[in-house]
């Protein structure tokens, strides 16, 4: 799944570039968020742009006087976002197994769009990853476009690609965070940009903590995934 994932941004890394590079301009929201990000990691270290594609979001921070750096799976956008910011550090990683970063690395974590890649089953496996990288106290901003579908693509501006978009629910995503150890701080929605700024979906940002007292997330219960919510009607692992 990966490969073929990688292989379809390589495919498009520059296209994606060109399309998104300064999308921030348009998405005053969005950089709100990402100065409230700063103000919350400020003085813990590094943040990180996970899923970083051409790494418009590392720049912002950047241009804020915040320390950044980048990762993403596809080495073509990698290159993109190095291209582009050759003053950040960007590198390849799989945010499944982010085999070149050490246990609290990052003061914070900046994840936009890219936790959508994940199918459900190994979402907390992601999660668990961001939150072993990040410090105590660390605080991540995941941002993900809220639904249940799934949007397939074949094809991106007339390349050949398979990939697909998943969408998730708030209380879900909620679920996942917890399950991986992370406390939740605020969780924010919004109505959809106009149609030439970007895709039609209300959008959600949620801020979590890797909370100091407690230093390693709840065991994983045969099926992978993790009773949090231990008194929740729904809580049968359903999130799965
Ligand atoms: C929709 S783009 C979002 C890029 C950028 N964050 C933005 O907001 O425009 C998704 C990005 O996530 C990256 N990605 C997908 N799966 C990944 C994984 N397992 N580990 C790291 N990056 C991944 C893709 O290569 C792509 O650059």
């Amino acid at each position: 799944m990966s490969e073929e994932l990688q292989n379809s941004y390589d495919r498009v890394a520059e296209d994606y570039a060109e399309q998104f590079r300064d999308e921030l301009d348009k998405k005053p929201f969005d950089r709100k968020m990402l100065d409230w990000l700063a103000e919350k990691v400020s003085g813990l270290g590094v943040i990180c742009d996970m899923g970083c594609g051409p790494g418009q979001i590392a720049r912002y921070l950047h241009s804020q006087g915040v320390g950044v750096c980048g990762v993403d799976l596809s080495p073509a956008m990698v290159q993109q976002a190095q291209g582009l910011n050759p003053d950040i550090p960007f590198q390849r990683g799989d945010m499944l197994a982010l085999s070149d970063v050490a246990d609290n690395s990052y003061g914070g974590m900046a994840a936009f769009y890219s936790i959508v890649h994940i199918p459900r089953q190994k979402a907390v496996q992601a999660l668990r990853e961001f939150r072993r990288v990040l410090r105590p106290e660390g605080v991540l901003l995941l941002a993900f476009h809220i639904g249940q579908e799934v949007k397939h693509l074949d094809e991106w501006w007339g390349k050949e690609v398979s990939i697909d978009f998943l969408f998730f629910k708030t209380e879900e995503m909620k679920g996942y965070l917890t399950a991986a150890g992370f406390g939740l701080e605020e969780v924010i929605e919004r109505d959809p940009y106009r149609e030439a700024v970007e895709y039609q979906s209300r959008r959600a940002y949620i801020y979590a903590k890797k909370e100091w007292f407690s230093s390693s997330p709840p065991p994983l219960n045969p099926g992978g995934t993790r009773c949090a919510m231990k008194n929740s009607p729904r809580n049968k692992c359903s999130f799965a």
